[in-house]
């Protein structure tokens, strides 16, 4: 996706806070996965395919940013994502990890984000599911191949987003297809053109 599109696509989160008032955040949020058929992105608490490819670009993406993610994805990596703003959400307030912040909430988490924009929602389901109405930008690694999974990206309405870049894989060492897609928000898109 070119920067400049990136920097340009505001997404503007509302939220009542303490049941008193209404504070409004202004950032850009995108989401990041690797997704199989019916939306499979993991079993017990580990991914289910090893694309060297496809992490190779999720580095390339979000080194320099926040990366913002549940508790659980958390404990499945090995240690904090290196350069990179380590989020993760945890209702736990005893919660600790080393290389990261604790947020009790995602909207406490962007507030938090202190790297350039975007900030990146790296999962799992669980967080995927309540950012999905705040995303500008979805970067899908979208696997044509049925695996058995117990964790999901949520469904999301295509006619809501425009894939602007497609890039089709194919990995003869598991014998499937993939593609690098980015979908972009069509209403952001609008907006971003008549402010240009
Ligand atoms: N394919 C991919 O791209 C990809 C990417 C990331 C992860 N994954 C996979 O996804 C799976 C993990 O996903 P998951 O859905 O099980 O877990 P998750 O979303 O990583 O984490 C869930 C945890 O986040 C915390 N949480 C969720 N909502 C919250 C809220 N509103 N406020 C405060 N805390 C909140 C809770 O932590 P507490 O229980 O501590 O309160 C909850 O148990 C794994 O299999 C992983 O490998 C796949």
């Amino acid at each position: 996706m070119p920067h400049h599109l990136e920097t340009t696509i505001m997404c503007t989160i509302s939220a009542k806070s303490d049941g008193k008032h209404f504070f409004t955040l202004v950032f850009p949020l995108a989401l990041i996965a690797a997704v199989a058929r019916r939306g499979v992105i993991g079993r017990n608490n580990t991914l289910l395919w090893q694309l060297p490819e496809d992490l190779r670009r999720f580095k390339a993406l979000t080194t320099g940013h926040a990366v913002i993610m549940g508790r659980k994805t958390w404990e499945s990596l090995p240690q904090a994502l290196p350069q990179r703003q380590n989020i993760v959400i945890t209702r736990n307030s005893d919660y600790r990890a080393t290389g990261a912040e604790i947020a009790r909430s995602l909207k406490e988490a962007i507030r938090k984000v202190t790297m350039p924009e975007p900030a990146f929602c790296i999962g799992g389901g669980e967080i995927y599911q309540q950012a999905l109405e705040y995303a500008a930008v979805l970067y899908l690694t979208e696997i044509d191949a049925n695996f058995d999974g117990d964790a999901f990206f949520p469904d999301f309405d295509k006619s809501l987003w425009r894939l602007i870049a497609n890039e089709p894989r194919f990995s003869e060492k598991d014998g499937f297809s993939y593609a690098f897609n980015t979908y972009v928000r069509q209403s952001l898109l609008e907006s971003a053109r008549q402010r240009s």
